[in-house]
């Protein structure tokens, strides 16, 4: 007999139902929340005496027993047992007899499902949180050692002006800074207790939902019983900001993957991380970072999954429901495939500085040379339309931008002289950068120590 299978219903269900209806595959993780909720559960039971103590004692025991044969592979679920709660439920109910049979007063799986997610994903976001955390700190590291390395800065994936590899991992500091901050709300939301809504309209029982709520690590209690169960936004906080983390490590995939091919040169992905081909020998594939880049649309996916069960699903619970923990496992799993990988990347990553710098090439002063001619009076919009020409100018004749004899500059100007010839050197051109949050050496060290404390304040 299924634990779910009230008097109501005639014969057994058909087999091809029981194979559809059974969740086990989604939320078996579940298992150790599961009971840590029961016992929480049971002992707001045997407050309000719906439990003897003797039957909170058993029913605790019985749970301790499930729980270590699910840890040492003994206690396998059947689908006729649909989910983690009826598994665990009925288990509990073969060892624990009547005492078990009672555990299930004053909750429903509507209001458990929701306890025991919340629950779980507290822990995940913590562990990921940390992983982010490391990420970051193995990002600043490699700043560090590169405030003064040349890099093109790209726009439109042209070479626009000199920046340095520091400010441009830095970006990414930033970026899973944000995504940090976005993960503490997913973690705030996991912090309302559902349990003692019931199925929907609350309970019979004054059962201490205040003392169930402490004994689980929540700090506050759902104020209202439909919400609590119909409602899915803390799944959503969570996807939502694992899809724009998602985002970002596709970016810096993404980059992988250019810098380290003959065309750019940049790095050199490690022999750990890449990957051959089965037919060409020469290969060196960047395929983790191809995965970085593919994670983006994944994690999306899953956000778009939920908000569609969502969308006009009536009050309160529905069965779609439960594809909750379709998206969410998924974009944990995704995250926590690609979390250490992107870190071993990054630790791993060999620049080469020279190749960088190498393609900071003279044209990437010529805003420089628009700044240079507005500093000797000429409007800017006047001096980009002659920087424009002169660049023109040079490359009919074959000739860098520092090649261009005075008497030419000034043809186009009277404006140009001397200076002129000082502003080609890439690294003049990047100290110049000093504007607040720009590529300057001596603002990137500054931005350093903002950075780390920013890392160290969301520990
Ligand atoms: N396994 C379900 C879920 O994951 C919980 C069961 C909800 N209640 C019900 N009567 N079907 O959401």
């Amino acid at each position: 007999m299924s634990v779910a299978r009230s008097g109501r219903f005639a014969g057994e269900r058909d087999p091809a139902f029981v194979v559809l209806n059974s969740s086990l595959a989604l939320d078996w993780r579940l298992w150790r929340e599961d009971i840590e909720g029961s016992v929480a559960h049971a002992h707001a039971l045997e407050k309000a005496r719906v439990l003897s103590t003797a039957e909170r004692r058993a029913v605790e025991e019985g749970l301790a027993a499930v729980g270590r044969a699910i840890e040492a592979g003994t206690f396998v679920p059947r689908d006729e047992d649909e989910d983690v709660h009826m598994a665990i439920e009925r288990r509990l109910t073969e060892l624990a007899g009547d005492a078990g049979a009672k555990l299930h007063t004053g909750r429903s799986r509507n209001d458990q499902v929701v306890t025991d997610v919340r629950l779980h994903l507290r822990r995940v976001v913590e562990r990921q949180d940390g992983a982010l955390s490391a990420l970051q700190s193995v990002l600043l590291g490699r700043a560090a050692d590169h405030v003064e390395t040349l890099l093109p800065a790209y726009t439109h994936l042209q070479r626009a002006q000199v920046t340095s590899l520091a400010q441009h991992l830095l970006a990414y500091v930033w970026m899973l800074d944000r995504d940090r901050g976005r993960l503490a709300v997913a973690r705030d939301a996991c912090l309302e207790l559902p349990l003692g809504a019931g199925a929907a309209v609350g309970l019979n029982y004054e059962l201490d939902r205040e003392a169930v709520a402490a004994e689980l690590g929540f700090d506050r209690v759902s104020e209202n019983s439909i919400d609590a169960v119909a409602s899915r936004d803390f799944v959503l906080d969570y996807l939502a900001a694992a899809a724009q983390l998602g985002a970002h490590l596709s970016r810096l995939g993404a980059e992988f993957v250019l810098w380290s091919s003959a065309e750019f040169g940049f790095a050199r992905l490690p022999d750990a991380f890449s990957g051959g081909s089965s037919i060409m020998p020469q290969k060196r594939n960047p395929d983790a970072a191809e995965l970085m880049r593919a994670g983006a649309p994944r994690l999306a996916a899953d956000l778009g999954g939920l908000l569609g069960v969502l969308h006009g699903l009536p009050l309160a619970y529905n069965t779609d429901l439960r594809e909750d923990k379709r998206y969410l496992f998924d974009a944990v799993d995704c995250l926590d495939a690609l979390l250490p990988v992107v870190e071993g990347l990054l630790e791993g990553l060999e620049f080469d500085d020279a190749r960088m710098a190498a393609a900071c090439d003279a044209a990437l002063a010529a805003t420089d040379v628009a700044d240079y001619l507005v500093g000797r009076g000429v409007p800017f919009r006047e001096a980009h339309h002659l920087t424009g020409a002169l660049v023109r100018r040079a490359l009919d004749a074959g000739v860098e931008l520092v090649d261009v004899s005075l008497d030419d500059l000034r043809a186009l100007s009277p404006a140009f002289d001397d200076g002129y010839y000082e502003l080609h050197d890439p690294a003049a051109a990047l100290a110049r950068k000093r504007s607040r949050g720009g590529s300057a050496p001596e603002r990137v060290r500054d931005q350093l120590e903002l950075a780390r404390a920013a890392v160290a304040a969301r520990a």
